[in-house]
């Protein structure tokens, strides 16, 4: 959800700016910018398009200096082009913003400073505050946004420069930002991920701080112009870990590093037969659990409801971050709210642990210092390396990985027996995702039939029906194939009218009690002249093979852990399919990593 980074220091901006949108840019793609302060004027570049045009469009101008600021757009208000681009200017050209987030009042504001003579330009509502800030500056840029800002109703990241002061004033409520120390040189950004390679030194801004960088200084200050003390962090992160490391997309190569990141996730909290998570929490003493959360985080969501109630007996509903926030739902004191998000940042998802004042919370959170990440009273980190490819991979299969130890946790302060075979299934759960991994090629073969398919259903039941709506969301996330996952069993309630042989009919059929129930819906599919894609530990299974189009078969493993592997061969059909389909993989259309917006 749009991305921004600022720099001021010795060296050349513009390489570092376009550097730090590239590394940003699975935030937002539908329009770039940049702003430098070259020779005491602003010079200003804005590209509808990928980071690549406003990169090809810089060739041959002659903007150079060492202060600026660049931005990378996911359309809100206004449609994508050049000039609802950031960066934003006044109407002198003096004050240039990069904002993300969104101006909720921007409309009672527009008709305010154009009955002022304000000229604006653009459809969005980023560009009134740099407006404000011209109508409040003075010679004294940090003011002028301290009094500006008190007008605004909504959320912003936001990052300035002016052309009369050295200077960089970044602020943020509700939308992520984070400063980097270097040598004599200073950074703002939206995540660590855009200045990785110049610092590890960070500090994570807070709601309603605003920070004042120069190049060999900055401070931060609440909005009473107080100073407050930030604590600078290191990030933990290696650059190559944000690099493609010889696969052709991001998302490829996260799908490949799920056995390593599971095991980073489970490491040093499975010893000496006990479960070690730093979470202090009686569960004797929890009423019932709710898990709230977005996207595939939700369906994760879904999987941690299963678990836990299957594991610990413990009462736990599932809602959507968004559903939550709005119906006054009902938290007692004793309840638990657990959040999971990859990003730390999801509007919907921060929103919902903000409205459970009254309740303990548990953050199930994948990057480290996020806002949800340190708003919650507990946490578990993923460790799954930082997630670039705009559907959700390994960060999936780390929540899952994450909420079968807590569920397992759980169990364990109850002062109940834990269940070894599932811990030790649980410590080879690894070699078994290798395995499936190693058989990419056939699942390749097998996605290169279904590339021009319309539509698709993905069934499964129990603790898979979750993973048959992964499935169908990876597909049209990045193939823009309509799919939808339901219960195997509801089929008959609906989706069996649109089965015809036009349809496409993923599976999830494991050995168990249900086998023979889901053989059944397959045999109803069959009778209406659907195609069945069949995932499975039972490739032998005669009527398996005799319904099945195509069977891509997996390991056995217990039911807990079905979703790691069943996940797997989904998530590299979708990505197979929409790679034949020369879609861009990692960029999906209209879709951004981390939905920092309503
Ligand atoms: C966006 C992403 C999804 C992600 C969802 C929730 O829609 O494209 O991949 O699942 O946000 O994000 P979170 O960071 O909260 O897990």
């Amino acid at each position: 959800m749009c991305g921004i980074i600022g720099y001021i220091g010795n060296k050349e901006v513009v390489p570092i700016l376009i550097n730090g949108l590239k590394r940003l840019e699975y935030r937002g793609y539908d329009s770039a910018g940049i702003c430098v302060l070259c020779k005491n004027k602003l010079q200003t570049l804005k590209k509808k398009g990928q980071i690549i045009e406003l990169e090809n469009e810089l060739i041959g101008k002659e903007i150079v200096g060492t202060i600026g600021i660049a931005h990378t757009r996911w359309a809100t208000h206004g449609e994508p082009n050049e000039i609802n681009s950031h960066p934003h200017l006044d109407c002198k050209n003096k004050i240039a913003i990069i904002h993300n987030g969104i101006i909720e009042n921007h409309f009672s504001l527009k008709k305010i400073l154009e009955a002022d003579g304000h000229k604006i330009i653009s459809n969005t509502d980023s560009e009134i505050v740099a407006h404000l800030i011209e109508k409040f500056y003075n010679e004294n840029l940090e003011e002028a946004v301290i009094k500006a800002i008190k007008y605004i109703e909504g959320t912003f990241g936001l990052a300035v420069i002016c052309e009369t002061e050295e200077k960089i004033i970044a602020v943020r409520r509700g939308s992520p930002l984070i400063i980097g120390i270097g040598d004599n040189e200073m950074f703002v950004s939206s995540d660590a991920s855009a200045i990785l390679e110049y610092t590890k030194k960070v500090i994570y801004i807070n709601d309603n701080e605003i920070v004042t960088l120069t190049k060999n200084n900055y401070n931060v200050k609440n909005l009473d112009g107080n100073l407050v003390n930030s604590e600078v962090q290191e990030i933990k992160w290696n650059l190559n870990e944000i690099e493609k490391a010889g696969f052709k997309h991001f998302m490829l190569k996260e799908i490949y590093e799920q056995a390593k990141s599971i095991e980073n996730t489970l490491r040093g909290r499975i010893r000496e037969n006990k479960i070690k998570l730093s979470v202090d929490i009686d569960p004797k003493l929890i009423n019932k659990i709710i898990i709230t959360a977005c996207g595939t985080s939700w369906h994760s969501a879904l999987i941690g409801k299963y678990l836990i109630e299957k594991i610990s007996g413990i009462e736990t509903c599932v809602d959507y971050a968004s559903e939550f926030r709005y119906r006054n739902p009902i938290i007692k004191n004793n309840d638990l709210l657990i959040a999971i998000s990859q990003s730390g940042e999801t509007a919907d998802t921060l929103a919902a642990i903000r409205i459970a004042k009254n309740c303990k919370t548990l953050g199930i959170v994948n990057v480290v210092g996020s806002t949800i990440a340190r708003e919650v009273d507990f946490g578990i980190y993923l460790h799954a390396g930082p997630e670039i490819g705009v559907a959700s991979t390994k960060a999936f299969t780390c929540q899952v990985s994450a909420l079968i130890l807590f569920a397992l946790h759980l169990r364990q302060e109850l002062g109940l027996e834990l269940d070894f075979g599932l811990i030790n299934e649980l410590i080879l759960i690894s070699g078994k995702i290798n395995s499936i991994l190693d058989k990419a090629d056939k699942i390749q073969e097998i996605s290169s039939h279904l590339k021009d398919a319309q539509n698709f259903l993905y069934l499964g039941r129990g603790i898979n029906f979750p993973v048959a709506l992964e499935g169908a969301l990876k597909l049209k996330e990045i193939s823009y194939i309509h799919a939808e996952g339901y219960p195997a069993a509801e089929m008959k309630h609906g989706p069996i009218a649109l089965i015809d042989e036009n349809m496409f009919v993923v599976f999830i059929v494991n050995r168990g009690e249900i086998f023979e129930k889901v053989v059944s819906n397959m045999q109803e599919v069959k009778a209406r002249g659907g195609s069945i894609i069949t995932i499975t530990d039972c490739p032998d299974d005669e009527m398996i093979k005799k319904l099945s189009n195509f069977i891509i078969s997996v390991p056995n493993t217990c039911e807990e852990l079905s979703p790691l592997i069943n996940v797997i061969p989904l998530q590299l059909m979708s990505y197979f399919v929409a790679d034949a389909k020369g879609l861009n993989v990692d960029k999906p259309r209209n879709l951004a990593k981390s939905v920092t917006v309503e």
